[in-house]
């Protein structure tokens, strides 16, 4: 029997490395115990000649399987090394195996991607950053229990949505923490010390970035399911209660649903109904919420928050810049001139608006006077960034499958920085885990003075609408 030891539990790389030499030199899965190191141990290299030397023979698998394998060894489960090197044996003369849904150990594998895949969605929508405190450097803590072992490859995702703020993820396996340049990774708290303030001060001393002055603690939002778990004497548990009571923010932890099994057609209905009707109340706890925003002045002299709208459940979310003169008046997105035009270019693209969630970047009209009129002025980046946390929530709350940029400010909100619309139209973008397409405001189709160019332009963007529709369809179908 050999015995192959890991650096850690997530050890992809060392997995990959020792499973090329082994298979290469014909050793058979039953011959190998997988194991992982553990921190009083040497390092893997001690455990090398374990391994046998690589043979010039050449040994290439599918980068289907690579990408499964990749999400698998993040299950908690200890078969996983042993079921990947099974697998990986296997598709040396069975190069179609993965295809093979009723083979147990495809099953098993894919079972396992597919619950890591849940959970860090799951991480995705729950994990909530909370400001407590009144320093000028912000600081926002989370903690979080995964299923699986998630956190890094759930953490880059946090990084785009939250690009400006320091943040930091605490959790059982590892800690990830955000400095706005760059994640690092430090070892994981024990719930049992988690957490506390000179806790969090110490993890954050540990990665030394900075931004280590405890009087800048911030607590975050957490899934209640977690928070009520935390000891009696945590000085962080009474905050976090403090501010979860005082705002509706709370109201969406509050709906973090715990993990469920969804093997039965039935319990799955009902997990999605639930889903559901979880996410109409989070948004209209949102909407609730924004319409006393006064993140920037626009608020001033708006007439009001105008939220986004649309069903639960939906798969497409449109971003406009932000509502205009109609907009505001009746408190609803895309409901005046460029709305009507949207509307048409849905339709011609095959999409039906009933079915989208619309909002804008920003939710305040911004114009100045001219006699009776109101002129429409853009909004600037210290409005757009000052919006920024709403589309991010209806994001993590609706979760659609695709996210439609229209026009550069909501370009901009959308991938967190100043997006050239010409350049990155018309394709689909993978924003931390989102699928992006950006294209034109229909408003800019309005303005248009020369008919055919109108033409021309209009027929464009409808056929990057039906890019969206095009790919709504095909996620429909795999589904
Ligand atoms: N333009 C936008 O971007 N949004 C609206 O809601 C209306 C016009």
């Amino acid at each position: 029997m050999r015995i192959i030891v890991l650096d850690n539990d997530t050890d992809f790389e060392g997995w990959r490395k020792a499973s090329r030499r082994l298979a290469l030199n014909d050793v058979k899965p039953s011959e190998i115990a997988w194991t992982v190191r553990r921190d009083d141990e040497l390092s893997s290299a001690s455990c090398a000649n374990e391994l046998p030397d690589t043979p010039q023979a050449q040994f290439n698998v599918s980068a289907k399987f690579v990408e499964l394998a990749k999400a698998a060894i993040l299950h908690r489960s200890d078969a996983r090394f042993a079921l990947l090197y099974r697998l990986l044996w296997r598709l040396r003369s069975h190069h179609d195996l993965l295809s093979a849904t009723d083979d147990p150990d495809v099953a098993e594998v894919h079972a396992m991607a597919r619950a890591v895949y849940c959970d860090i969605d799951r991480m995705h929508a729950h994990l909530r950053f909370r400001e407590i405190g009144r320093e000028r450097t912000a600081h926002y803590v989370a903690w979080f229990e995964p299923e699986h072992r998630i956190v890094e490859l759930a953490a880059p995702f946090f990084a785009g949505r939250f690009a400006d703020m320091p943040w930091s993820i605490l959790s059982p396996d590892v800690c990830a923490h955000w400095d706005g340049h760059a994640i690092s990774i430090t070892p994981g708290v024990a719930k049992s010390e988690v957490p506390s303030e000179d806790r969090l001060e110490e993890a954050w001393r540990r990665h030394d970035n900075g931004f280590s002055n405890p009087a800048r603690l911030k607590v975050m939002e957490m899934p209640q399911a977690y928070w009520r778990n935390l000891p009696e004497d945590s000085i962080i548990k009474p905050l976090i209660e403090d501010a979860m009571r005082m705002t509706s923010g709370a109201f969406i932890a509050r709906k973090a649903i715990e993990p469920q099994r969804q093997d039965h057609p039935m319990a799955r209905k009902q997990v999605q109904d639930k889903q559901a009707h979880d996410t109409h109340d989070a948004i209209a706890a949102l909407r609730a919420e924004a319409a006393d925003c006064r993140a920037c002045p626009l608020w001033k002299d708006a007439t009001q928050t105008v939220f986004g709208e649309g069903p639960q459940g939906a798969t497409l979310m449109l971003v406009g810049e932000q509502p205009g003169d109609k907009e505001d008046l009746a408190g609803h997105p895309f409901v005046g001139p460029a709305g009507q035009m949207l509307d048409r270019a849905l339709e011609e693209a095959g999409i039906d608006r009933a079915r989208v969630y619309i909002t804008n970047a920003v939710k305040h009209f911004k114009f100045v006077p001219r006699g009776k009129i109101r002129l429409h002025q853009k909004p600037g980046t210290a409005e757009i960034r000052a919006c920024r946390p709403w589309y991010v929530r209806e994001l993590a709350a609706i979760r659609p499958q695709l996210v439609v940029a229209l026009g550069a400010t909501a370009a901009q909100s959308v991938l967190g920085k100043i997006t050239p619309v010409n350049k990155n139209r018309g394709h689909l973008i993978d924003h931390d885990g989102t699928k992006v397409l950006i294209t034109v405001h229909p408003s800019y189709l309005l303005r248009l003075p020369d008919e055919k160019a109108k033409a021309l332009e209009y027929q464009r963007f409808i056929d990057d609408l039906k890019i969206a529709a095009d790919q709504l369809r095909d996620s429909a179908h795999a589904a």
